[in-house]
């Protein structure tokens, strides 16, 4: 770690002569971009430590922070911080600085709950424990299981840092460029910033989102900002639906990552400038958790430990989506789903925008176009046909005495309020209130609300939009509080706009008096919590949630897609990094709306939009009303591609929901970038045109007009396309291979060392489910094992893997031992798989390289397949001298 030099002197200075003659050098020195927004001289700035006090365990650190000289820029500072580090897990450190004397809002745990603190399995041994107060700096708090240390530095400002152990690299840096008082720690009411150094050359960063981008790695010199809002996601580098104040950072070139949240739920920018991250908040806390990582899968799976896991999704889920914002009536949604079956092309579940509504008044059915009897009618037999229907909930009540939910709503008092009265907005339906839904009664009316629904038409699932909140109104901000006008002005929709507009006013009342200011970013967040407890108290099942505005932690509740984009071929490559994003977020359940929702789509755009699509995670084709209609039956070429790729989709979930398993467990993201795989392939940090589905599976889309071949990059190794297994890739080391790419064409590599689970291609998941099992075996050609897994379970209780052990677990694994090909499984929880009588009847190998007697040598030993009889045995040379032995009839 890096110590400079006025570190130690003012160590020694501390509070002497030295000390007052640095703070004056300091003043000096500082200009700074603050100075220039408010027009005002900062004068030396900073604070530094006063006491510290390390508890007896070792385990965290206090320290008193007080204010060196004060500056009035953004409002008054507080004089005294209380500092507290702490190692919550081995892997999971905390830094919270807050208000020394007053508590402030900081989210209660009520609404987010933090994982509670796994305890250390080792402590310090007691002799080497800290006294409980000490003062010599740097004031360390290093743990012997983890590989973060913490150091409290007692410069001028005081400063602290994060670094790792194994590599000695510094993760974060809290001092400050000299007079540049933009990287100083500042804590007002209204505004706080921490800042820290980084490493330009070795730092990569991803995450802090919502945002639209081109490119998945984090560029520098720009300034991302957090205030959810209602923006079409077609528009880059705004702030968008959500906030994720999260990002991880992988260090070229050892691959070693790590992560970090700012959990704060008020308006921020963050700006990045590659060699620096200042976040500057407008109010709440500094809450810092750092997760050791070291790769990126650990980085999940000790960030979703704190925030919650992923939601499991219904198995449905995987299946196709259509949906539209302009379907006309009834008629025109059976004709829909009869176009998907005259097309044979698979379609799982059919949806309904705002369109259904009476009025577009949530819980209603518009009597003329959309009525209840005929409405039964069409989702009943969307039901015998195994297909699911989820329709729209937009939170604006529209305010009408005649109005039944509008009455209730204002019966429990659960409304939104601005001095004093519901606070009036305007949505689709007209003039409209907000329910809270941090007030408990909220939930009450919500569950209430979606069961009388329910009970005339009984949905799979619920669609909750415009919860940033949206609002077609600006009110004027209140001119007597700093509240709806901030000193520090967030960069809102790029500049354009205050945090008041068009949005509930950031003096709004929420329950227990909390603001709209603080709660805002929550609000999406708050709804999908409502949303997935009423379904799951209605239904018993495993509820499906997608919602467009999320926060930290909104995976344990929904599934999410990117909001408003554009039928274009730039929207079409964003979508990547956008998924890819969510992913990082805890929402591995993301998809993008397919072929794009405003402006018309072309044929050819939505044929590459489906290949692609139809590796989204949440796969839905969705568009906007006045665009032409854009569902994949429509053109021949779109048909044919849509039954190739969601072919292999299909053939693949049991691959997905596997994936599904892992994120729901380990907080894993279902599309994942290549460098999860391959950290130490620095060229594949920059990638943003190519994903990985699990740890195996490579999706190499087109992604411009007229392309018939597509530059993709591949690590090290032998991939096999699994649309045409003779087709092959063999790198020695990472490279761009040019691959054909024609019109109906996506390249999806499996690479060697995967064992894939899939089942057969079918017109709806349930009878996808009703196919035996087939292994793909993807030799490792550096002779080691391939290894595979598949979860199984209804596909829609409550809990996935739970307690009631009504799941079954088994991992593949594969190897070449002489001339033998080795197949062995480890089974939990066979009897389920049994009782459903799964089985696997085909093995596919690829990547041999010598032919071997599988048939009589082969040894399985899987509770899966109960014995090998009449083994038949298709051998074929394929792609650049490999064997691939296809072993069919296994049962
Ligand atoms: C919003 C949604 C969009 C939906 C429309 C009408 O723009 O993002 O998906 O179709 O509202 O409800």
């Amino acid at each position: 770690m890096k110590t400079r030099r006025r570190t130690s002197s003012i160590t020694r200075a501390d509070h002497g002569f030295g000390f007052l003659v640095l703070v004056f050098i300091l003043s000096q020195a500082i200009t700074s971009s603050l100075s220039e927004q408010s027009g005002e001289q900062l004068i030396g700035y900073g604070y530094r430590v006063g006491s510290v006090t390390n508890d007896s365990s070792g385990k965290s650190l206090t320290a008193q922070l007080q204010l060196i000289n004060s500056t009035s820029i953004f409002g008054p500072d507080i004089e005294i911080l209380s500092l507290t580090a702490s190692f919550e897990t081995k892997d999971r450190l905390r830094i919270k600085i807050t208000d020394g004397n007053r508590s402030r809002w900081e989210i209660p745990e009520d609404v987010l709950p933090r994982h509670p603190h796994t305890p250390l399995h080792r402590f310090l041994p007691e002799n080497h424990r800290s006294p409980p107060f000490r003062r010599r700096f740097p004031s360390l708090l290093s743990h012997p299981d983890s590989d973060l240390i913490f150091s409290l530095h007692n410069t001028v400002p005081f400063c602290f840092t994060v670094s790792r152990r194994s590599s000695a690299d510094t993760l974060f840096s809290t001092d400050p460029n000299n007079n540049d008082s933009t990287t100083y720690l500042i804590f007002k009411d209204q505004y706080l910033q921490i800042s820290s150094s980084l490493p330009p050359e070795s730092s990569n960063l991803y995450g802090i989102g919502e945002h639209t981008k081109s490119s998945f790695k984090l560029q520098h010199n720009q300034t991302f900002t957090l205030w959810n809002a209602d923006i079409g996601s077609s528009q880059v580098d705004v702030n968008l639906y959500g906030s994720h104040p999260f990002y991880m950072d992988i260090r070229s070139p050892q691959g070693k990552t790590h992560g970090v949240l700012l959990l704060n739920s008020n308006g921020m920018d963050v700006v990045y400038t590659g060699d620096r991250i200042t976040y500057r908040v407008i109010g709440g806390i500094i809450d810092l958790y750092f997760f050791a990582g070291p790769t990126s899968e650990l980085v999940m799976e000790q960030y979703t430990e704190l925030i919650g896991r992923p939601a499991p999704m219904p198995y449905w889920s995987f299946g196709f989506h259509q949906c539209r914002y302009g379907y006309k009536n009834v008629t025109d949604l059976e004709n829909v789903v009869a176009g998907y079956a005259r097309a044979k092309i698979p379609l799982e579940v059919m949806w309904t925008d705002i369109d259904y509504m009476d009025g577009y008044k949530d819980f209603t059915l518009d009597p003329i176009n959309f009525p209840a009897d005929e409405m039964k009618k069409f989702v009943d037999a969307l039901h015998r046909n195994g297909q699911k229907y989820v329709i729209i909930l937009d939170p604006g009540i529209l305010v009408n005495a005649t109005y039944p939910t509008y009455i209730r709503g204002m019966e429990a008092n659960i409304f939104i309020k601005r001095n004093g009265i519901p606070y009036l907005g305007q949505v689709w339906p007209g003039l409209t209130y907000f329910p809270d839904f941090l007030n408990p009664s909220t939930g009450t009316f919500w569950r209430n609300e979606i069961k009388i629904f329910h009970k005339i038409l009984p949905v799979d699932g619920l669609w909750i939009d415009m919860n940033e909140i949206s609002n077609f109104i600006t009110s004027p901000a209140n001119p007597s509080s700093t509240i709806d006008d901030p000193p520090y002005r967030i960069n809102n929709a790029g500049n354009q706009r205050l945090i008041n507009e068009r949005t509930v006013p950031a003096t709004s009342l929420h329950f227990n008096n909390i603001t709209e200011y603080n709660i805002h970013n929550l609000y999406g967040y708050l709804e999908a919590r409502a949303t997935n407890a009423a379904l799951v108290n209605i239904t018993g099942k495993r509820p499906f949630v997608l919602s467009r505005s999320t926060f930290v932690g909104s995976g344990k509740y929904t599934a999410h897609w990117t909001g408003d984009n554009a039928a274009t071929w730039n929207d079409l490559q964003y979508s990547i990094p956008g998924i890819l994003n969510f992913g990082l977020f805890g929402i591995p359940m993301v998809g993008a709306d397919i072929c794009g929702f405003s402006g018309n789509t072309t044929e050819e755009l939505c044929r590459r939009w489906i290949q692609l699509g139809a590796f989204y995670p949440f796969s839905r084709d969705h568009s906007g009303k006045n665009t032409i209609r854009q569902e994949l039956y429509l053109w021949d070429s779109v048909a044919a591609t849509a039954r190739k790729v969601l072919g292999l989709r299909y053939r693949l979930l049991p691959y997905f929901y596997t994936l599904m398993y892992e994120a729901h467990s380990k907080g894993t993201p279902i599309a994942r970038p290549i460098f999860f795989s391959f950290p130490q392939d620095i060229h594949t940090y920059n990638i943003s045109s190519q994903f990985l589905l699990g740890k195996g599976v490579l999706v190499s889309p087109v992604l411009q007009p007229g392309a018939v071949s597509v530059d993709a990059y591949f690590p090290a190794g032998n991939w096999f396309d699994l649309l045409d297994y003779s087709r092959c890739v063999r790198v020695k080391e990472g490279s761009h291979v040019k691959l054909n790419a024609p019109a109906d064409y996506i390249n999806v590599h499996a690479r060697e060392g995967n064992i894939i689970p899939m089942q057969g291609e079918a017109m709806t998941t349930a009878a996808s489910r009703n196919t035996p099992f087939q292994l793909l075996i993807v030799i490792s050609s550096s002779g080691g094992i391939s290894s595979g897994q598949v979860f199984m379970d209804s596909g829609e209780d409550l809990e996935m893997g739970g307690k009631d052990g009504n799941w079954s677990f088994v991992k593949f694994y594969s190897g070449i031992v002489g001339n033998n090909l080795i197949i062995s499984s480890e089974v939990s929880n066979q009897d389920f798989a049994l009782n459903h009588k799964w089985m696997i009847d085909k093995l596919t190998i690829l990547g041999l390289t010598k032919k071997v007697n599988v048939a009589k040598r082969f040894k399985l030993v899987t509770d899966l397949v109960s014995e090998l009889k009449h083994v038949s045995l298709k051998v074929e040379n394929y792609c650049d001298g490999f064997v691939t032995v296809e072993i069919s009839d296994l049962q």
